[in-house]
């Protein structure tokens, strides 16, 4: 039997000084690390942690759908969730910022789709999941990340989803992890205090749907300008410029017909 060795003391010794309390855990199986950690945050339990796990058996991603990853718990995909207290002064933007911190990680070609989507090469690569709990007086932030690190089939999906290997076919579950996790907790913690203006920039040259034909669920349709200093998707519809920031609504790159046919 093949077993992963997963760099937590690694990981544990980047953190802990500016996480006081941080932990890391691995689960050889749970239903979803998401859920995991919603569940001791009700139950009083709101530390710091880091919850892998090689496999889940419900994950679950934004909307209510279901998150399919490797069954097989062979690192297949990274499935993880960070846990924390966070009390920024605006949450608007802060999946676009955990979204970013995890490109920037990775590889220079890896795009956002926003809001919280890492797209590769016109494929879904990773999605982020973020959810929050009452903690006390502050709320309880739980990051959860899946990423697909070999190729996997599609599963019913319209885009066969991207995996990370035809990008960096060195990597594996463990060395991602170990790649990612500090970066995304400095990026986590400067987000509480400088909120996502700083970030505009960087997430503009990442951004896959600048400049592209879009439709929202909400029926806005029209061309993607990027987004504005709080993360909010901005969508020129021919008539003004509409402004994008429910969590119910999803974008798709459309090959719609001209707004304005002359
Ligand atoms: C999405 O694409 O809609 C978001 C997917 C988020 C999946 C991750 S895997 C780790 C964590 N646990 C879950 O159940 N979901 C997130």
């Amino acid at each position: 039997m093949n077993v992963t060795r997963w760099p937590a003391e690694a990981i544990w010794e980047a953190v802990f000084a500016v996480l006081p309390g941080f932990s890391v855990e691995v689960l050889p199986e749970i239903d979803s690390t998401n859920s995991e950690l919603m569940r001791r945050a009700r139950a009083g339990q709101c530390e710091p942690v880091l919850l892998v796990a090689e496999r889940q058996t419900a994950g679950r991603g934004r909307l209510g759908r279901d998150w399919q990853s490797d069954t097989q718990g062979d690192g297949g995909t990274l499935t993880f969730s960070l846990g924390l207290p966070l009390q920024p002064a605006d949450w608007s933007g802060l999946s676009l910022a955990v979204g970013l911190s995890v490109v920037q990680s990775l590889h220079p070609e890896l795009q956002l789709k926003w809001p919280n989507d890492i797209w590769w090469q016109g494929r879904k690569l990773a999605g982020i999941l973020i959810e929050t709990a009452s903690a006390g007086t502050q709320r309880y932030a739980v990051i959860g990340v899946g990423i697909n690190i070999t190729p996997r089939k599609g599963g019913g999906l319209r885009t066969p989803p991207a995996a990370l290997q035809e990008l960096l076919p060195e990597v594996d579950a463990p060395e991602v992890l170990h790649r990612v996790i500090a970066p995304l907790v400095q990026a986590v913690l400067t987000f509480t205090t400088e909120g996502f203006a700083p970030l505009r920039s960087a997430y503009q040259a990442r951004d896959l749907l600048a400049g592209q034909a879009v439709v929202c669920t909400d029926g806005t349709q029209g061309t993607a300008l990027g987004v504005d200093a709080s993360g909010v998707l901005l969508v020129d519809t021919g008539a003004g410029t509409v402004r994008i920031n429910s969590a119910e609504v999803s974008v798709r790159p459309v090959s719609a017909p001209p707004l304005n046919p002359s």
